[in-house]
């Protein structure tokens, strides 16, 4: 595991689309696992300026993300779906029938998570996979937990969680409490992982995570035993 750390959020952006970009420019078909949260956010801009450039192409890339809020449609201000539009998708030249991102209104929420991951490993594993690092060491919406889950699953948000994606929302009735879920087994198959973090208040977290014990209390800390990851992180 490489840890590290810059002086800005400018920087870990840059770094972080650094090998982003790299990862495509190697194998230009390569599939990114993406996620959601602020963290990211400096990333996929340095990810669209650079294909204004013309320095990128995302023609032949395929995106699957983490995860979703279920009961969200694909259009709602705070949905994971929009998110990706608004920060990314609609901004580069990725096909769009080549994103993925879980449904959040599917009737059926077990065969929309056993689906998920057979579309994983249909499209051969994920190449990269981004992740940002929830205050109490979530990944995904992977909680802290007695048992690391393996599969995609529906996860129930901690209250943690909820107040601190609250920001997002009008108020905090409105954090939907559930949400789909990649697992740490589909994380932990990806070839690459890069976790960004930035931020004083995840200074410890960021420790305690790749530091301490490997612990489904911490559901990050079980990164240190993937062979090829980079943390960046930012006390910016
Ligand atoms: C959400 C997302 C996570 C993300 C986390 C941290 O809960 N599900 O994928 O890593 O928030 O977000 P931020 O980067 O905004 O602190």
């Amino acid at each position: 595991m490489k840890i590290i750390s810059v002086e800005s959020y400018r920087k870990l952006s840059r770094f972080g689309a650094n090998l982003i970009a790299a990862q495509i420019a190697v194998k230009p078909r390569s599939v990114l696992g993406l996620a959601t949260g602020s963290s990211p956010v400096g990333i996929y801009r340095d990810l669209i300026d650079r294909y204004r450039a013309g320095e990128l192409d995302f023609s032949e890339v395929t995106s699957i993300n983490l995860d979703e809020y279920i009961g969200l449609s694909p259009d709602h201000p705070q949905s994971y779906r929009r998110f990706m539009q608004e920060n990314l998708f609609d901004h580069v030249n990725i096909d769009p029938a080549r994103t993925f991102v879980p449904n959040g209104l599917a009737p059926d929420l077990d065969a929309e998570c056993e689906a998920y991951d057979k579309r994983i490993s249909d499209l051969g594993g994920i190449d990269l996979q981004l992740l940002g690092i929830g205050l109490d060491g979530h990944i995904g919406f992977n909680e802290p937990s007695d048992a690391f889950m393996k599969p995609t699953h529906v996860a129930e948000l901690h209250q943690s969680t909820i107040t601190a994606n609250s920001r997002f929302f009008a108020n905090e009735d409105e954090v939907p409490r559930r949400a789909i879920s990649m697992g740490v087994g589909g994380i932990m198959q990806a070839r690459k992982i890069l976790l960004v973090a930035n931020g004083i208040a995840k200074r410890t977290i960021v420790d305690r995570a790749f530091n301490g014990p490997i612990t489904p209390r911490i559901p990050a800390s079980i990164l240190q035993l993937h062979p090829d990851v980079t943390v960046i992180y930012s006390m910016e």
